[in-house]
Formats: structure tokens, C-alpha cells, sequence
């Protein structure tokens, strides 16, 4: 192990380089102190440059630009609340320090909405000037850009950018996290890592077939306020999904195979909660060519957002398309399923774009159809009951009426027009299934992305003296379901917040 050096030099220490350690790395070297992020995989970006609907926030420049001006921090405060559920009921543990503050890390989250999406504009430099609705807001609020790139890669590669401008900024890839270092006090000091050396990077090929080069492997040690923003555990199918949710095996995820890295910091004593509130999606696509993967490409939320709708396999609508995810997720899954194959569970459901819809998220849908997960087809090929409910539904559209039936409330660009005169125009159609998607708990933390423990009288929550933490790894702000759009603001939000509080601490 080496040696630790004078606390005058000490890095901030990043595990993670996803949304929510690119915002703390930014803001702590912004503070003046050198950064050191530690990325597991061979390239930076984790599940945030797969960020596809947007991010949220209510109040801002773009909404009014949009029309949109009756969002507030309060609604979309409630908005999350609602959607969080039960989790949400435990206010008396909370004054007592026996459980998070759930409310005001909402509180946190929702009033510093807008302030995030103007960061990442004016600061960062992208593009989040169109607006779309997803479900359980009350408004739309969930911002992307204009062009083909989606906003989490925009998000990313934007915040990548401005860092390898600054020299106190050092990206290590294939460099795992393996142990955090903590005194004799409990506060933690630094962690160890593997690095990989390039001819062992994980994700690649040895160079000759018949000159594969062994995996070099060196242990690191580096001393410093540490930050955790290593992600959730929706990939880790084996492990701690099938620890907490063992009801979800079979189910596909949306998330590529990694271990969570929970138990890391649980052995050091880091509270867990929420372990088992863990998010369906109701749409990953299923890709004809390779129907049994448990792994899906997501059907973005936004396509239901700007007009798509759901059909059974009777060629019906079953539900609100902007329902929260639970509640959709859980009317697909009461569907009849079809015979399970591979060990992998999923429905048979129809996702259907008309030519408003279409023309709404024609960057996105270049990648779906480059991918061969929608097609395209005249409204007059479609199967007589599918051509039957558009019809119908292109009624109920046009005649301003509400959705008696399934309580929609917005539906977005549709503009097909029922009867004989839709026949000839195309719409789009892709098969989706519900996918696992995004774990609510993890660590618990507080306001200042501190990362809390247990005191050792068993009471009442208290900071891990040296750990922050911020995204996905977290727990309890999301409650029971998070609302699409809200986990990139919190990787901003609480990553900003975790970057100033670390830097700081390096001083
Ligand atoms: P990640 O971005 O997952 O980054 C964590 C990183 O930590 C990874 O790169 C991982 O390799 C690394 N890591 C893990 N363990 C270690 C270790 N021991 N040592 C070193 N490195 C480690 N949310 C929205 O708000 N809006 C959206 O539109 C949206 N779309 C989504 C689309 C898809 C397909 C997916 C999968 C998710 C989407 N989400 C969306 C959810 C959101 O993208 C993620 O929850 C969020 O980006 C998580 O960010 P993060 O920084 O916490 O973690
Ligand atoms: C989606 O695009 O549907 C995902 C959005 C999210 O997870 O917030």
C-alpha cells in the first residue's frame, strides 16, 4: 500500500465517470482542486450517455419558450412526491434522524430544476430547447435538444469536453474501484484500484489471435475525500437484483451487465435503503433479429410523450401511455404473455408512432429504424383491429374531447385524421416489453451529498466523515418510482453539490 501524502495534495477522488461524477469533477475542479476519476469501463459516459428522453426542469427559459408557463417548483415537487408513493410516509423517523429527509432532498431536487438546465446551457453549452411531457408530470417539463444527438450523449460528451480543458482534471479508464480506505476512526482516506493496462482494457480484443497478451493488472492506492458515482444496480442481474428483487429474474434490462457497487461501500458502513424499490420501464424494444436478448435497446419514454401509443396484442389501447411507469409497466405485464423463451420474460405489445409523432422524434427514430426496431407502414397495411383503434383514437383526438376511457390528458404531435383519408400515410411500429431499468435506493445521503451511516448507538443517521455521493448510486429521493427526466437532474444536482463539498474538504 503506498504511502499516504500530506493532506495539502490530496486529489478528489471520483469513482464513476456517468452524469453524476462529470458535474462533481466540473465543479471541483472549478474549486481549484485536481480531480482524479476512476472509470471502470474502457470509455467514460456509464448508463448517462444512453439518456434518451431528457432531463427535467420546471420554470425555465425554454418552457416559456415552448408555451409551457404554468410550471412551478411546487408542482413539479408534488408531481415527484405523487409518483414516489408510500415510501414517502415516514416523516416522524425522519425528524428523529432515524430515516433520511426524503422531503427536503425533493425540496433540493425540484428548486434547483431550473437552475441545473440553465448550467448545463449557458455553461456547459447544450442544446435543451425542446420540451416534451413523460409520464406522471403534470406538465412537460423533460428537456433534449433539437438535433439527432440525444441529450444524454450531448450531456456528456458537452461536460468531457470542458474538462480535458482543465490539467487538474485525469480520467483513468479501466481503473476499478476494489476498496475504500478508511482510519482507525471510520473516516474514510482513499481507495484502491486495478488498472488495467490497454492490452487487458475490459470490452477489448487481444490484438493477434495468436498473440494474446495476459491482462496486466497494477493495484493502486490514492489518498483523498472520496466521491462516489458509480451507478445503480439495474445490470447486476445476478447479484444484488437478484438479492433484493429475486421476483424480477427473467425480466430484460435496459442497463448494460455490471456489478452495483453497493456492498463496497455498505462495508464501510454506508447506509442502504430502498434496496428493493427497483424500476420497470414499460418499453425496451425487442429487436426482431434478436428476440430472446435480455438485454433491450429503451423505446424512449418521449416517443408516448410526443403522441406514441400502446397496443395489446389485440391491437387495443390497455392504458394511459403517460401513466407513471408503474402503473404501465404493471397493465402490460396483466397482458397474456407469451410462451417464455431463453429464461426471459416479456409481452407481446405494439408501439405506434403516426406522422406528427414521427416527425416529433425523427432523430431518435433514425437510430430505432437504423437498428431495425421500428418500422414503417401505411395506416392500410396495418391489421384491421390496429386500423379500427387508430381510427378511434385519431377521433378522440381531433374532437378535443377527454379520454374517458383511459384518462390521457396530452397527446402530443398526433395529427392523423380518423377514416378512409389516413389510409395512405405511414406510421411507425416497434415491439416493446417491460424492462428493468433504474434502482430508487442505494446509499443514503443528505443535502450536502454526504453520505450517511448508522450512528454506532443504532440511532440516528450521521455522515461517513470523507464520502460523498451523488446519482444513481443513492437511495430514498425517488422513493417507490422515480418520474422519467428526474434522475439526470439529480446527477447534476447532487453531483455539483458533492464536487464543491469534496473540494473543499481537499483544502
Ligand atoms: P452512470 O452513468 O451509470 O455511471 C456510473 C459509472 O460508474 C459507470 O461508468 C460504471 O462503469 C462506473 N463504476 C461502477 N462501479 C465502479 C467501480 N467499482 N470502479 C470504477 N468505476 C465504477 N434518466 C433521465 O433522467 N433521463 C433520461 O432520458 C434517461 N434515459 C435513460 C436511457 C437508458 C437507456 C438508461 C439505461 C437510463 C436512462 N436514464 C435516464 C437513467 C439515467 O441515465 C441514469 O440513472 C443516470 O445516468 C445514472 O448516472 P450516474 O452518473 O449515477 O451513473
Ligand atoms: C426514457 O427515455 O424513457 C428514460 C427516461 C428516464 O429513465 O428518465
Amino acid at each position: 500500500m503506498a504511502t499516504a501524502p500530506p493532506d495539502a495534495s490530496r486529489p478528489v477522488i471520483i469513482v464513476g465517470s456517468g452524469l453524476a461524477g462529470l458535474a462533481a469533477a466540473h465543479e471541483a475542479a472549478k474549486a481549484g482542486a485536481t480531480v482524479h476519476m476512476l472509470e471502470r469501463g474502457p470509455k467514460p459516459g456509464g448508463n448517462s450517455i444512453k439518456a434518451s428522453s431528457g432531463i427535467n426542469g420546471a420554470g425555465t427559459q425554454f418552457q416559456r419558450a415552448s408555451g409551457i408557463l404554468n410550471d412551478t417548483s411546487d408542482l413539479f415537487r408534488n408531481d415527484t412526491i405523487r409518483s414516489a408513493g408510500f415510501r414517502f410516509q415516514t416523516r416522524k423517523e425522519a425528524a428523529t434522524g432515524n430515516d433520511i429527509d426524503r422531503e427536503s432532498l425533493v425540496d433540493t431536487l425540484t428548486k434547483s430544476s431550473a437552475s441545473a438546465i440553465h448550467w448545463l446551457a449557458d455553461e456547459i453549452g447544450v442544446d435543451l430547447t425542446v420540451v416534451a411531457a413523460l409520464g406522471g408530470h403534470s406538465v412537460a417539463r423533460t428537456h433534449r435538444g433539437a438535433g439527432k444527438t440525444p441529450p444524454g450523449a450531448a450531456i456528456v460528451t458537452g461536460l468531457l469536453q470542458k474538462l480535458e480543458q482543465r490539467p487538474e482534471f485525469k480520467l483513468h479508464t479501466s481503473a476499478r474501484v476494489t476498496q475504500i480506505h478508511v482510519d482507525g476512526e471510520g473516516r474514510v482516506r482513499g481507495v484502491r484500484y486495478v488498472q488495467k493496462s490497454e492490452g487487458g482494457r475490459e470490452g477489448q480484443q487481444p490484438r493477434r489471435e495468436n498473440q494474446e497478451e495476459e491482462p496486466k493488472e497494477e493495484q493502486v492506492d490514492l489518498y483523498g475525500p472520496v466521491i462516489f458515482t458509480a451507478g445503480g444496480f439495474a445490470g447486476d442481474a445476478h447479484g444484488q437484483l437478484a438479492r433484493y428483487r429475486p421476483d424480477l429474474a427473467g425480466l430484460p434490462s435496459t442497463n448494460e451487465a455490471r456489478p452495483g457497487p453497493h456492498g463496497l461501500m455498505a462495508g464501510v458502513g454506508a447506509e442502504l435503503i430502498d434496496m428493493d424499490s427497483v424500476q420497470v420501464h414499460p418499453t425496451g424494444f425487442v429487436d426482431p433479429s434478436d428476440a430472446n436478448s435480455p438485454y433491450k435497446i429503451l423505446a424512449a419514454e418521449m416517443l408516448r410523450g410526443e403522441g406514441g401509443i400502446l397496443l395489446s396484442p389485440q391491437g387495443r389501447r390497455f392504458v394511459n401511455e403517460l401513466e407513471r411507469r408503474d402503473v404501465i409497466s404493471e397493465a402490460i405485464m396483466g397482458l397474456p404473455q407469451p410462451a417464455t423463451e431463453q429464461g426471459i420474460k416479456q409481452w407481446d405489445v405494439t408501439l405506434l408512432l403516426d406522422p406528427g409523432a414521427i416527425d416529433a422524434t425523427a432523430g431518435h427514430l433514425g437510430f430505432y429504424t437504423f437498428k431495425g426496431l421500428v418500422e414503417k407502414k401505411k395506416v392500410k397495411d396495418l391489421d384491421p383491429a390496429v386500423i379500427e383503434t387508430v381510427d378511434r383514437y385519431a377521433e378522440l383526438v381531433a374532437s378535443g374531447r377527454d379520454d374517458d376511457e383511459f384518462g390521457r390528458r396530452t397527446f402530443g404531435h398526433w395529427r392523423l385524421v380518423p377514416g378512409e383519408a389516413n389510409r395512405e400515410e405511414e406510421v411507425c411500429v416497434g415491439r416493446v416489453t417491460p424492462v428493468v431499468h433504474f434502482t430508487m435506493g442505494g446509499v443514503a445521503f443528505d443535502n450536502k451529498a454526504r453520505v450517511l451511516r448508522r450512528a454506532s448507538d443504532g440511532g440516528a443517521l450521521v455522515p461517513v466523515s470523507g464520502l460523498w455521493a451523488a446519482g444513481e448510486v443513492t437511495g430514498g429521493l425517488h422513493g417507490d418510482n422515480r418520474l422519467g427526466g428526474s434522475s439526470l437532474l439529480e446527477c447534476v444536482v447532487f453531483g455539483r453539490v458533492a464536487g464543491r463539498e469534496a473540494a473543499e474538504a481537499a483544502k
